[in-house]
């Protein structure tokens, strides 16, 4: 009778472990865009998403040469939200940036799979954020691998994670879908690109305005 009551304690822990680990890795994604007239997400308008100031959402990014920063400050001016930028402890200069030289930082940093740079910038408490906007520029098609040291060093579990991206004109292509490992237990929206040609306050405001932020009511 005693060995059969371990085993069942033994069979419910291990349940529970197995609940526990499971979300490690496996992320959902979801759209993002609400299409028009659709009224499943209620009032999607700019006006709603900002009532009240979104407190629940915080925009971080990383920016070497100041698009990234430009669009992430005007979308937290929209939505009445906090900002946290991604600050390299060595900072990118010019010729680190030189993508077409093969041996310049960035296109080593590119190549070597393993490249973490590390963050000066001290992480927020993110307690009190449901929604986490992530904007990076594309380099090479991807996301700069100091995107990776974020994500792997900073807890989002139960968070909505919205990427974003800016480009001289690349796609956001698989850039966002190759990080969703790197962030276990999150929500992934669909994220979108802001070519050179689609930084505009109009573009940037359209975007948010398709967006589905619903408030946490719990
Ligand atoms: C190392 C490097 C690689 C880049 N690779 C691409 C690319 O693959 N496709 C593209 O359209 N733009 C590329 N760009 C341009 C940047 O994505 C674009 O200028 C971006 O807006 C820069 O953002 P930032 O000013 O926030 O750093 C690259 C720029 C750099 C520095």
């Amino acid at each position: 009778m005693k060995n059969i009551k371990a085993l069942a304690i033994f069979a419910l822990l291990l349940v529970f472990l197995l609940q526990s680990v499971g979300c490690s890795g496996s992320t959902e994604v979801k759209n993002a865009s609400v299409l028009a007239g659709d009224t499943g997400s209620g009032n999607s308008s700019l006006d709603a998403q900002l009532e009240g100031n979104r407190s629940d959402i915080l925009v971080v990014y990383f920016s070497a040469q100041g698009h990234t920063k430009s669009v992430a400050t005007r979308i937290a001016g929209y939505l009445g939200s906090d900002t946290y930028e991604i600050v390299p402890s060595k900072p990118y200069t010019q010729s680190d940036l030189a993508y077409n030289n093969s041996d310049s930082r960035a296109s080593k940093e590119n190549r070597d799979q393993s490249a973490r740079p590390e963050i000066s910038s001290t992480t927020p408490d993110l307690g009190s954020y449901d929604y986490i906007f992530l904007g990076y520029p594309i380099w090479f098609g991807s996301a700069p691998k100091i995107i990776s040291t974020f994500l792997e060093n900073t807890n989002l579990a139960g968070k909505t994670i919205i990427p974003f991206c800016t480009s001289s004109s690349s796609p956001i292509g698989n850039s966002a879908s190759s990080l969703h490992s790197k962030a276990s237990c999150s929500t992934w929206q669909n994220g979108r690109v802001f070519t050179s040609s689609q930084q505009s306050d109009g573009v940037i405001r359209a975007w948010l305005e398709g967006l589905d932020l619903k408030r946490n009511t719990k």
